[in-house]
């Protein structure tokens, strides 16, 4: 048997599904789900007010140490929002990684400002300090604004640098402390794309709560699940506060006017999002615990292969416990990944590359770019395997 059988032989005993199609992420609804969702339904709140989504709000606020949380939409809003939230605005430039999904590099978009990509490290895949710190240092300078604040302008395009967006990559923490000193140096704000890392921590610490503002999303692939949903983190009440004027409209409370004092956004979750979430969140210690056996039966198996140069599984970085949101496997080259992605898919396995580089998609490929070679190594050689939870 060659390796590619073995691993196929090995993900249907894991999955004990002998035969039929293996996805990589499904949600599992075994708690209160339907005892929430039916208790929303029968209260008649169904939509974008009701006390599920403060409660919500609350427990994740709890869990990730965070002093306010605002649920969104989705985590793609909650991004658009976090950008607007933090000053990004037309015509200014956003750092952020390659290696992304398409969400993040959007949001930045959606201001108006542009994406600059700066490379990631290997063992985490997140945002590089070392690169980041290298091209600060060689293509911006620093200057005073008319309020005498410290701002960092590129200097090939004399755009104003208005934020930095590093993302925790299939759920392994990025080096985030370093990145927020860096950025802090250039008074540029962080936001945290922590779309994918739920459950993770860094030196302790939840990730997406390091920056100003950090960013979960709830999408149905994710370690837990609202159906759609995001949620916003914040330090700094004030601007939560903000966060939910913006998301209801920018409607000015009163019981009968319809009064709205700036350009709001149709963004805040809806209670069944959020009766969903709730009883989701409950269980999210057992998601973690089933997510980290099945990454260590992993590792156990694919060091077990011979040689070993063939194949590589991908463990949490130093000073991080990871969510093994997705569990990843580097192969040799491209060509090696391109036959392990076809040969498990024909046999029933869901596999997948990592996403296209932001830099390579047309919207996005006349983008400044730092030297982005382990982006492109990972890319090259990276396949998420089947993560699911099981029960
Ligand atoms: C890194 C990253 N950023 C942003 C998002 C966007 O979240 P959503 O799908 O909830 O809009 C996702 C996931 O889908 C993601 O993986």
């Amino acid at each position: 048997m060659n390796y590619s059988e073995k691993i196929v032989q090995y993900i249907r005993q894991l999955f004990n599904q002998p035969k039929g199609f293996i996805p990589l992420h499904v949600p599992v609804f075994y708690g209160n789900e339907k005892k929430y969702l039916n208790e929303c339904i029968d209260s008649t709140f169904v939509s974008s007010v009701g006390k599920f989504v403060e409660q919500f709000e609350e427990e994740m606020g709890r869990y990730t140490c965070t002093k306010k949380a605002v649920a969104c939409v989705n985590g793609t809003n909650a991004l658009h929002l976090a950008l607007i939230l933090i000053g990004v605005v037309p015509g200014t430039e956003v750092i952020t990684q390659p290696l992304t999904f398409v969400a993040t590099a959007n949001a930045i978009n959606y201001c108006g400002a542009k994406p600059v990509f700066i490379d990631v490290d290997i063992d985490t895949m997140g945002l590089s300090p070392a690169s980041l710190k290298t091209w600060l240092d060689n293509s911006t300078k620093k200057l005073k604004n008319s309020t005498n604040q410290t701002i960092t302008i590129n200097k090939t395009t004399g755009r104003q640098i208005s934020a930095c967006v590093p993302m925790h990559t299939f759920g392994h923490p990025a080096r985030i402390d370093e990145i927020v000193n860096i950025c802090e140096q250039h008074n540029i704000p962080v936001v945290e794309d922590a779309a994918e890392s739920l459950g993770s921590f860094y030196k302790g610490q939840h990730t997406g709560t390091f920056g100003e503002i950090g960013v979960l999303s709830f999408n149905g692939n994710k370690v837990i699940t609202t159906g759609g949903g995001g949620m916003l983190l914040f330090q700094d009440e004030a601007l939560a506060k903000r966060a939910k004027h913006l998301t209801t409209q920018a409607k000015v409370p009163h019981r009968w006017e319809f009064i709205h004092d700036e350009i709001g956004y149709n963004y805040r979750m809806p209670n069944i999002n959020a009766a969903l979430g709730l009883a989701q969140l409950e269980q999210l210690p057992k998601f973690l615990k089933a997510k980290r056996n099945l990454a260590q039966s992993y590792s156990n198996f694919f060091s077990t292969l011979t040689p070993a140069s063939i194949l590589t599984f991908l463990t949490e970085p130093d000073n991080a416990k990871s969510n093994y949101w997705l569990n990843s496997v580097i192969l040799e080259n491209r060509s090696r990944r391109d036959d392990f992605l076809k040969f498990t898919n024909e046999n029933g396995i869901m596999t997948r590359p990592t996403w296209e580089l932001m830099d390579r998609l047309p919207m996005f490929n006349d983008a400044q770019c730092g030297d982005l070679t382990n982006a492109e190594w990972i890319a090259d050689r990276l396949v998420s395997i089947p993560s699911s939870v099981i029960v």
